[in-house]
């Protein structure tokens, strides 16, 4: 294109070029070419020797050649063309200037010659339009209204006239419209204007892209990115997530538990969008119980919380950016109530002390429970330690009563603990309790009670007087004087009178003294009834009996009974028929002892005896019998010794005399008696008026007897009977019986037995009397006095006959 251009400029160059030498030396007229800018090298400018007239051959021949001060062509050696040698821009050679033309010289030798030539460049479009900078950055604040222009910067494009800069375009866009603008001194520039209210908030960034346009032929363009910034402004105020925040929290939360997080959040960004919490409100209490966290919004416990104070807090918190908009938000916490208050128990009342013999439904304690907790924390229910004899009444609202619930006794339980537990019905239940301390007071209640339920104590008799022989003991449950006992004598089986003489008790101790020395033989036993009594008001007692054995002790000699001493202290003799045959009873030793048992278990043994082998002695019934026949040698008078031994540890003893005579009858015996050894008594007279009377009544006696008995076999034909004289069978009047023989055994040789036919006379006995008096006396050792008692009780009464004989 450019080459078709240059042909046709050249073909009316070369027609000016034909004119041009013929005026040359006088007119010395520039030579003019107008090429293109950037013609390749070694394009033809133009015949340059042609244009000046000269031969092919004149080129060499005269050294055709050009200068300038930067030589863009050379000329052809040959051809004489001058021909672009480099590279030649018109934006650098001519810059802004609107006609561009290099001047050169031309040279020719032989003559010298000098031509001038004139090159003109002529401008293609061969630059784009140019931003400085491919970038563009705006900051446009949000808040900037619609109409606002920005100037951009210009685009730069070194081609001129058609070619330069002729517009801008601006991709099409709802916020921005592009104006280009003149200038005052020339030129144009581009205008961004505002055409809508930006919203950093929906768009925070525009980008933009701007072109600038040349007119050439196709035209060049060249872009610049606009981005712009929108520049926030606080517009937005902050905006809680929640109207209304509402959270449950329990009340055991320790402090520093975060409890909520209100948020507010701010569309703007940076400084306007940070924010700070706050409480609204000065005077809340609920700022001392919650901290705000002003940056987080986080709302903290600041102390523990605690239903039963405040069931609901209500705060309002104030949510502000450092542009000073702000909002606000309600919050309401609500404290959920825990179990933990534990029941309390307030004792209203108390008695600490009641009687043991107080009735049922006694009221020992008023109390109340409370308790702080709400719903089921808050019920309560009271109930006792068991097996403790009382119970809760409760009446309403929350008020108890204790009540004794059963027999007391305080005795057995002197003292109460009474633990009441109050239980909440909370999950998990809380309980507290209370101890009461319940002093049963004592009552005179109980009787004292000796150990034993009777006291048996023997004592030895001639025991020491003073002597403590057995001790009672009662114990009374009861306190203090109710409890305290003493001890007497309240009854005996001993005559008042002597009672005290006998025994006696300690009030404290209850230690019983002898008050004498006990004879067994006189007393074996005897009862008292002791009396325990407390000192109580009324004062309670109990007897027990307390029966005292004298024990025996060998204290007494065996007596001799028979044979006796006359009422002169002679020995009286009993007669043996001469011919009484082998194993014939003579007579019979009877001792007594008034000592009992073994002391009293009397032994007889022959300690003498004048012809020994004709008698023999019963061990223990002191029978004396013949051992054989009487011979004609044997004296008819024979004497025995016998000793009486007791069984007593050691033994005591007595001696007897007996005298036996062989005689078929009293009237023989005794001249035998007179002639006996013996006669010579002062007395023996005496005797023997004494014996013949005695024998006289005998006789009537037996007469009356024999009366008796045929009046009695006339009336009645009942058998003779053999009575068995005992003692007891004496008592015809009440116990008049020995008291010593009352207990222990009675000796045996006091059990005699008699026939009671009395046909044989030769039975010759002292046997049991018949009057308790005689026995007595007969104990109390007085030997004339029985005899004589004897002979005139047989006399009065004549149950059988004795004989006495005294020699
Ligand atoms: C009652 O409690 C007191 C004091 O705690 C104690 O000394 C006493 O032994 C208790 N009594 C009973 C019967 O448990
Ligand atoms: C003894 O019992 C009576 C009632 O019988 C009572 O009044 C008194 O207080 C009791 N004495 C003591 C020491 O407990
Ligand atoms: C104890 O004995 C005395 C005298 O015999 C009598 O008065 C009293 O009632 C008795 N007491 C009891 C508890 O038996």
């Amino acid at each position: 294109m450019a080459g078709s251009g240059a042909q046709r400029r050249r073909s009316g160059q070369v027609l000016f070029l034909f004119v041009l030498p013929l005026f040359h030396p006088a007119l010395c007229e520039p030579i003019r070419y107008s090429i293109p800018e950037e013609l390749a090298k070694g394009s033809v400018v133009g015949n340059l020797a042609k244009d000046l007239g000269l031969s092919v051959l004149d080129v060499s021949a005269r050294k055709l050649r050009v200068s300038a001060e930067k030589l863009h062509f050379s000329v052809d050696a040959e051809s004489g063309d001058l021909l672009v040698k480099d590279r030649i821009d018109r934006e650098q050679i001519c810059k802004e200037k609107r006609s561009c033309e290099l001047q050169l010289e031309a040279v020719v030798e032989n003559p010298l010659n000098i031509f001038h030539i004139i090159v003109t460049i002529e401008d293609i479009n061969d630059h784009a339009p140019h931003f400085p900078k491919d970038e563009i950055n705006l900051e446009i604040s949000e808040s900037v209204s619609p109409g606002m222009g920005t100037i951009l910067e210009c685009a730069e494009d070194p081609d001129i006239s058609m070619n330069s800069l002729s517009k801008y375009q601006l991709i099409p866009n709802e916020y921005f419209s592009l104006v280009v603008k003149d200038n005052p001194d020339g030129g144009k520039y581009p205008e961004l204007v505002l055409q809508k209210t930006l919203d950093r908030e929906t768009q925070s960034a525009h980008h933009l892209v701007l072109t600038a346009l040349d007119g050439g032929d196709p035209p060049r363009s060249g872009t610049a990115q606009i981005r712009i910034v929108v520049v926030d402004a606080n517009d937005n105020p902050p905006v809680f997530s929640q109207d209304v925040y509402r959270v449950s929290v329990r009340e055991g939360v320790p402090p520093g538990t975060s409890v909520l997080r209100v948020r507010a959040t701010d569309q703007d960004e940076g400084i306007n969008a940070e924010i700070i919490y706050s409480f609204l409100g000065v005077a809340d209490k609920a700022q001392h119980v919650f901290s705000l966290d002003s940056t987080t919004g986080n709302i903290k416990t600041h102390r523990s919380l605690d239903f039963e104070e405040v069931e609901r807090f209500t705060m309002n918190v104030e949510a502000k950016d450092r542009g000073s908009l702000s909002t606000r938000c309600k919050v309401i916490i609500e404290v959920l109530d825990e179990n933990d208050n534990s029941p309390e128990i307030i004792i209203t009342s108390l008695s600490d002390q009641i009687l043991e013999d107080s009735p049922l439904g006694m009221v020992v304690a008023l109390f109340k429970t409370r308790d702080q907790d709400s719903g089921e924390n808050g019920e309560v229910r009271c109930s006792l330690s068991r097996d403790a004899p009382f119970k809760i009444h409760s009446s309403s609202n929350n008020y108890y009563k204790l009540v004794t619930d059963g027999d007391l006794d305080r005795e057995q339980t002197p003292e109460y603990n009474i633990t009441i537990t109050a239980s909440d019905r909370g999950k998990p239940p809380l309980s507290s309790s209370t101890t009461i301390t319940l002093h049963i007071t004592d009552i005179n209640d109980n009787a004292p009670v000796f150990r034993q339920s009777a006291y048996l104590v023997h004592v030895p008799e001639n025991n020491q007087p003073g002597t403590s022989i057995a001790q009672v003991c009662a114990s009374d449950p009861d306190l203090g004087s109710n409890g305290s006992v003493s001890y007497a004598i309240v009854a005996s089986d001993l005559e008042p009178r002597v009672l005290s003489s006998y025994v006696s008790v300690s009030a404290q101790s209850g230690v019983v003294f002898a008050q004498r020395a006990f004879d067994h033989e006189q007393l074996r036993a005897f009862e008292l009834t002791l009396q325990a009594r407390d000192q109580g008001s009324p004062a309670l007692s109990a007897n027990v009996s307390l029966r005292v054995l004298v024990g025996d002790r060998n204290d007494n000699a065996p007596r001799v009974l028979y044979p006796a001493l006359g009422p002169d202290g002679s020995a009286l003799f009993d007669t043996v028929p001469r011919a009484a045959e082998p194993g014939y009873l003579v007579t019979k030793v009877v001792a007594v002892d008034a000592d009992s048992g073994h002391n009293a278990w009397l032994s007889y043994h022959v300690l003498q005896a004048s012809e020994p082998g004709l008698f023999s002695l019963g061990l223990r019934t002191g029978e004396v019998r013949t051992v054989r026949a009487l011979g004609d040698r044997d004296a008819a008078r024979q004497r025995l010794l016998v000793t009486v031994r007791d069984g007593g540890q050691p033994p005591l003893s007595a001696t007897a005399t007996l005298l036996l005579v062989f005689a078929d009858s009293l009237q023989e015996a005794l001249p035998d008696l007179t002639h006996g050894p013996t006669p010579s008594d002062p007395q023996a007279e005496l005797q023997f008026y004494l014996v013949v009377a005695l024998a006289l009544i005998s006789v009537l006696f037996l007469l009356a007897v024999i009366l008796a008995i045929a009046l009695r076999l006339q009336h009645s034909s009942s058998p003779t009977a053999w009575g068995c004289f005992q003692p007891g069978l004496c008592s015809k009047s009440g116990p008049k019986v020995p008291p010593n023989y009352s207990e222990g055994t009675l000796p045996y040789s006091y059990n005699l037995c008699v026939p009671g036919d009395q046909t044989n006379p030769e039975f010759n006995f002292l046997t049991s009397v018949d009057h308790c008096s005689a026995m007595q006396d007969i104990l109390n050792n007085d030997t004339s006095s029985v005899l004589l008692a004897s002979i005139l009780t047989s006399s009065v009464e004549g149950d059988k006959t004795s004989k006495l004989v005294s020699t």
